[in-house]
Formats: structure tokens, C-alpha cells, sequence
């Protein structure tokens, strides 16, 4: 079992997550630094999938080998955002199953409304990893964890590259279950709800929208 949250410390994550947070940052390259960071995380949250040993032919002989077992896993994308992180881990692990959840704010109630949701069959005999770059208020992500739990996942976890404070403090309190993989646990969030120091608006910036 993961700790409820890990911090990905690694020196490329990190030296990428850099050059992400900067400003003069272009759209392009923010892109392929976000496909390539998001393998690198990618890496580190399949390390406990399961394995099973299957019989192969190498040129040489026969081998008993290791291989993943059991049902694919699923990524589920947290639009819209999250297709930034997708794109790089679906590269990695090209046959996993891949969902998407769409969620807005209610202006009035401040509650998420759900737009959008279509999961792959049988959620709970796979690992699905939910993936949304910026876990700020975590109200929305909470939200879509509820959306997956009542799809009958049982074994999730959060994928993001920023965390804040309140937003694993939110996640902790609703879904205590679910470990939490980020690339950088930042300060706080100010009054409009962005991370601070953060990168701003992640969609905007991976899709050069204002
Ligand atoms: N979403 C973003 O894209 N950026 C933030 O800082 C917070 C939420």
C-alpha cells in the first residue's frame, strides 16, 4: 500500500517541472515537457502492478519470464487538463483502457456538475489511475473519485504534477483510500483558487487558450 501522498522527487522530474513553472515557457515546449514528465510519473505509479511468470522463447532457449497479469489497468482523464498527462502515459502503456470525466462548477451552488463520463468495463478488477495536472481545491477531483467508486472502482489512484495543501488535505478527508502521486507539493493556493508558485493554468498553457 502507497502512502496516501508521494512526492516524486526525482532530479529529471524536477529539472522538467522547472522549466514548466517558467514563464517563458512556449506552448510547444510545455507540451513535450508534460508528455515527458508524465512518463517519468507514469514509471513510478505502475511499480506495484502485478506480475506473473509466463514461458518464452528466446533464440536461445526457453524462458519462464515476467510479464503484467491480470485485467489492463485503466487511466481515467480529468478533462480537460488531464489529456496532457494521458498522451505521455499512454506512450508508456499503450494497451491500457482509458476513461474520461468532465466536470464544471456550478456558478450558484459552487458544486461540480458532471458533463461528461465514460469509463472502460469491469473498473473493479483494474488499477485505475485518475490523472489531473493541478490538484488545487480538490473539490472537483474528489468528485470524480466519487464518479469512479460508484462505476464499482475499487483500487484508484490520483495522478497530478502540482499539489496544494488544501487540496490533499480535501482528498485525505473524502477519499482516504486513494494514494496520491504528484511531482510537487507547492505552498498554497491564493484567492482565485490557483497553486502558488504553481504554472498557472495548465490547460491554457498546454493548449494555448487564454
Ligand atoms: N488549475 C490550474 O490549471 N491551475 C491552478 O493553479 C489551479 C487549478
Amino acid at each position: 500500500m502507497m502512502d496516501h501522498l508521494t512526492v516524486v522527487d526525482h532530479p529529471l522530474v524536477q529539472h522538467k517541472l522547472t522549466l514548466m513553472r517558467r514563464t517563458d515557457t512556449s506552448t510547444g515546449e510545455f507540451r513535450r515537457l508534460l508528455r515527458e514528465i508524465s512518463q517519468l510519473l507514469a514509471y513510478e505509479v505502475t511499480r506495484e502492478l502485478p506480475m506473473e511468470m509466463r514461458q518464452i522463447d528466446t533464440p536461445m532457449q526457453k524462458m519462464d519470464a515476467p510479464m503484467l497479469a491480470g485485467r489492463k489497468l485503466a487511466l481515467v482523464s480529468i478533462l480537460r487538463a488531464g489529456n496532457g498527462l494521458l498522451d505521455g502515459m499512454l506512450e508508456l502503456i499503450p494497451s491500457a483502457r482509458v476513461g474520461f470525466v468532465g466536470l464544471y462548477r456550478d456558478e450558484e451552488t459552487l458544486e461540480p456538475v458532471q458533463y461528461y463520463f465514460k469509463v472502460p468495463p469491469e473498473m473493479d478488477e483494474r488499477l485505475v489511475i485518475a490523472v489531473d495536472p493541478m490538484l488545487a481545491t480538490g473539490n472537483s477531483s474528489a468528485a470524480a473519485i466519487d464518479l469512479l467508486k460508484e462505476s464499482g472502482a475499487k483500487n484508484i489512484l490520483f495522478l497530478c504534477l502540482l499539489a496544494a495543501p488544501e487540496g490533499v488535505a480535501r482528498m485525505k478527508e473524502a477519499h482516504p483510500d486513494v494514494p496520491i502521486v504528484t511531482a510537487s507539493l507547492d505552498e498554497r493556493l491564493n484567492e482565485k483558487g490557483y497553486i502558488m508558485p504553481g504554472l498557472g493554468d495548465a490547460g491554457d498553457r498546454m493548449f494555448g487558450t487564454k
